[in-house]
């Protein structure tokens, strides 16, 4: 999704908004620019393509030399990648950079060429543009906010005066946007890292509130005008977290951070060896009579949500759907009072997932979100909240916001058992206990699975699709590998239920195509053995992910590659079991060329429908 940044200050702005968008390059992006104040005049340079050529061109053109300015990287929705519809966009008066979908352009459009405005590009942003040039009074703040009323969608705005050349405007209502502060100067930015460079104090924006940056700081008011005294928030990691550390790619790092951040993650959240979510707003009482769940999320938090549903109906004996948040906000979903919905989100942000919470809260269910970005519009919306402390996550494909996903809701589960006394104290405490185990778990299996994974990598970079199959929790499972696999190596890649295989999808299995098996669940591991053997009798190539255990009983020939990994709890194997899977994912993409930190197409933050 698109990338905002902002400054105000002494430095040299170019510089900074360039330095400030390269920490935003996650998000995904086909464009970018920048428009600076010079002399008093907005210099803009924009163009098609990386960070890359936007430095070309600076160099080329010559860049803004001055120190107020707004920059963009942008994800295109309306109008294809190019120069033309590269944001900023100027009017006569003004010049903007946006983020988020205008979902009435085309009505807007239409007034205002009707009042003669003409228009350059193909964008929803430019008719914001050019409302805020037709309703231009003189005042910023008062022309803004007669425009914001005029807004259906999705923002997040930095905005220049041609008039008011030492100062910034900033403005949000759903898309992120956060307002950094230092001694002498200000920032905007779409997320926290773009800033860490400069300082880490920060302020979060609320929806339709203005914020005004110049040298002497930065001023708020709400959508009457009125000025609004907010929190400074510290961001609690700094620029080497959100750094690659020495690793290649930030998705390598990341999986090799998730034993740290597994533990980061339950370690408060443990007490005298039970579950303790007091400090998140959850106690036995509050969950014990919630009796049907729905877990709405989008990708691999839906994911996360397939292995919560197994683990809260095995433990809890309560009913959970599990749902896409893009289907559900649509659906009329049966859920009222008394019902629980869970929302997992990594970034806060997913419109979606934002979407489906209120829907949820509207139809007066309560709502529990798990999520990993601090402050986001989940995490203050939501009735309940359980942070997974992760840290930034930047690559694209995530790995460990999945896997604390994870932790968090097997946290969850038994927390709800005990509510539910469906499991005894000195059951929880063992579950907590292995639990615990797990950070030492995941780390045994990168130390001593990644040079297997990375062999095997290189027998799948020439294929054309790939199967993951499995049953129960590594059913739930293999559907995250498969879409790890195929975000980042653009393989194509489904996961299927193993025992649905003979039900149709096995007609697509052909001499040397991979499968990827997942058998961590003793009880089911026959059954998967049975269908990995119907494949591989028809030509399959198989990959099997197998707890150590399930490799001793097995013959050898019953797959070609066996990645064995530690037998922990069961029903806590999806947590080390991921990792191979992300491994796997993560050489098969650099085999192939593929930079797995940004999938083409993809967006960090996906913050529009
Ligand atoms: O920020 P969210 O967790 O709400 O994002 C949801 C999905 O877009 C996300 O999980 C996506 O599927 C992953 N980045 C894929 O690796």
């Amino acid at each position: 999704m698109c990338g905002i940044v902002g400054y105000v200050g002494p430095k040299d702005c170019s510089e900074v908004l360039v330095s400030a968008l390269t920490k935003l390059e996650y998000r995904g992006y086909d464009s970018a620019g920048i428009a600076v104040f010079d002399n008093g005049e907005i210099k803009t340079v924009k163009t098609k393509g990386k960070l890359k050529d936007l430095e070309d061109k600076l160099n080329e053109v010559g860049k803004p030399g001055g120190n107020v300015g707004i920059g963009h990287t942008r994800w295109a929705t309306h109008g294809e990648p190019s120069d033309v519809n590269s944001h900023p966009h100027s009017g006569a008066r003004v010049t903007i950079v946006h983020n988020g979908i205008i979902e009435n352009y085309i009505e807007l459009k239409e007034f205002l060429v009707s009042k003669g405005k003409t228009f350059e590009s193909d964008t929803d942003t430019e008719v914001v543009t050019q409302l805020l040039d037709y309703k231009y009074n003189g005042n910023p703040l008062e022309t803004i906010d007669d425009v914001m009323a005029e807004l259906k969608g999705s923002f997040a705005l930095g905005i220049m005066f041609k008039d008011f050349p030492d100062r910034v405007f900033a403005v949000r209502r759903e898309s992120p946007l956060i307002v950094g502060v230092a001694e002498g100067e200000s920032f905007i930015a779409s997320d926290v890292p773009a800033i860490l460079k400069y300082t880490r104090n920060y302020y979060l924006l609320d929806h339709d509130e203005i914020a005004t940056l110049t040298k002497e700081g930065v001023t708020f008011v709400d959508e009457h005008l009125d000025p609004v005294e907010k929190e400074l928030k510290t961001a609690d990691w700094d620029m080497e977290a959100a750094e690659k550390g020495g690793y290649p790619h930030f998705m390598i790092k990341e999986i090799n951070e998730q034993p740290e951040a597994i533990k980061t993650t339950i370690m408060p959240r443990i007490k005298d060896g039970l579950p303790c979510l007091e400090e998140c707003g959850i106690t036995l009482d509050k969950i014990k009579d919630f009796n049907n769940i729905t877990i709405v999320a989008c990708g691999t938090a839906m994911h996360a949500g397939m292995v919560g549903k197994y683990v809260i109906e095995d433990l809890a004996r309560v009913p959970v759907t599990v749902d896409v948040a893009s289907e559900f906000r649509y659906r009329n979903p049966i859920i009222g009072e008394g019902d629980l919905v869970i929302i997992i989100s990594q970034s806060g942000e997913t419109a979606d997932s934002l979407a489906a919470m209120r829907l949820a809260k509207q139809k007066g269910a309560a709502t529990l979100a798990i999520v990993n970005a601090k402050g986001s519009s989940i995490a203050r919306e939501a009735d309940m909240l359980i942070y997974t402390l992760a840290g930034p996550e930047i690559a694209v494909a995530s790995t460990k916001a999945y896997t604390t996903q994870l932790s968090v809701m097997y946290l969850f589960a038994f927390e709800l058992a005990l509510a539910k006394e469906t499991v005894s104290s000195a059951e929880c405490k063992r579950l907590v206990s292995a639990l615990m185990k797990m950070p030492e778990a995941v780390q045994y299996v990168i130390d001593n699975c990644e040079k297997k994974c990375k062999y095997i990598a290189t027998k799948l970079i020439t294929a054309d699709s790939l199967l993951y199959i499995g049953r129960g929790l590594d059913y739930a499972l293999s559907m995250e590998g498969s879409l790890k696999l195929k975000e980042v190596s653009y393989i194509h890649s489904e996961s299927y239920a193993a025992g649905e295989l003979k039900h149709g999808t096995i007609s697509l299995i052909e001499e040397d195509m991979p499968v990827i098996a997942v058998a961590t669940q003793t009880d089911v591991i026959p059954k998967t053995v049975s269908n990995i053997v119907e494949v591989k009798s028809r030509g399959a190539k198989v990959i099997l992910v197998c707890t150590d255990i399930c490799a001793r009983e097995l013959k050898d020939d019953v797959a070609n590659y066996v990645v064995e990994i530690p037998h922990t709890d069961e029903l806590l194997m999806p947590i080390t079991a991921a990792v191979p899977l992300q491994i796997l994912a993560y050489y098969t993409a650099v085999n192939r060329g593929n930079d797995p930190d940004k999938p083409r197409n993809l967006a960090k933050s996906v913050t529009v429908e």
